[in-house]
């Protein structure tokens, strides 16, 4: 067990600034094979991952998030999909309404704590029009965009938020 991985979730905090520093490319590919290394439902991974570089493409994604400027600062976007049909052709209803979007939910968030891993700060996108994500990924009603989340260089000293007690949310019984 080590203490490294309870420092590193710890110590992990939304960033919504960035520098314009560019990620090396062989650095988004380690972030997205972490991403690939989350458990999937039947281990189909049930999702596509867009990777957003193209200015004015992020652009369109700022104005699809309601106009959250930080995601055009960040050198690199992934955009997490589920694919309902893939989960699905395995699993029905609960695969196409629960599984493909519990896999795509958990690919971001391996690639949000890989990122941090290696330097980089994040913030998870959950406020976007679907449809207008959809348009800019060019992306038939198959695929279902769950979460952006910008990467780049943190360029502000992130607010460090409080977590609700242990007894507020956990039940034993
Ligand atoms: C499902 C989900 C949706 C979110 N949507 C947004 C968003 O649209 N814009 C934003 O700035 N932050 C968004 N966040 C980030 C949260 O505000 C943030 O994670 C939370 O306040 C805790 O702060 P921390 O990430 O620094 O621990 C979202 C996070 C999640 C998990």
């Amino acid at each position: 067990m080590s203490e490294n991985f309870f420092d590193l979730i710890s110590s992990r905090h939304s960033v919504r600034s960035f520098k314009n520093d560019s990620i090396p490319e062989e650095k988004i590919n380690t972030i997205l094979d972490a991403a690939t290394k989350a458990p999937s439902g039947g281990n189909l991974q049930s999702y596509q991952i867009f990777v957003v570089s193209n200015p004015s493409e992020k652009e369109r994604l700022v104005d699809s998030a309601h106009g959250q400027g930080y995601i055009a600062e960040a050198p690199a976007v992934l955009v997490f999909c589920a694919d309902p049909k893939r989960s699905a052709t395995e699993y029905g209803e609960r695969g196409e309404n629960l599984f493909s979007i519990q896999d795509a939910t958990i690919a971001c968030a391996y690639a949000q704590m890989a990122s941090h891993n290696l330097g980089f700060s994040s913030v998870w996108i959950g406020s976007f029009d679907e449809e207008k994500v959809s348009n800019i990924l060019n992306i038939s009603n198959n695929l279902k965009p769950v979460a952006i989340l910008p990467i780049g260089i943190a360029n502000e000293t992130p607010e460090v938020t409080p977590r609700r007690p242990l007894e507020e949310v956990t039940q034993k019984i």
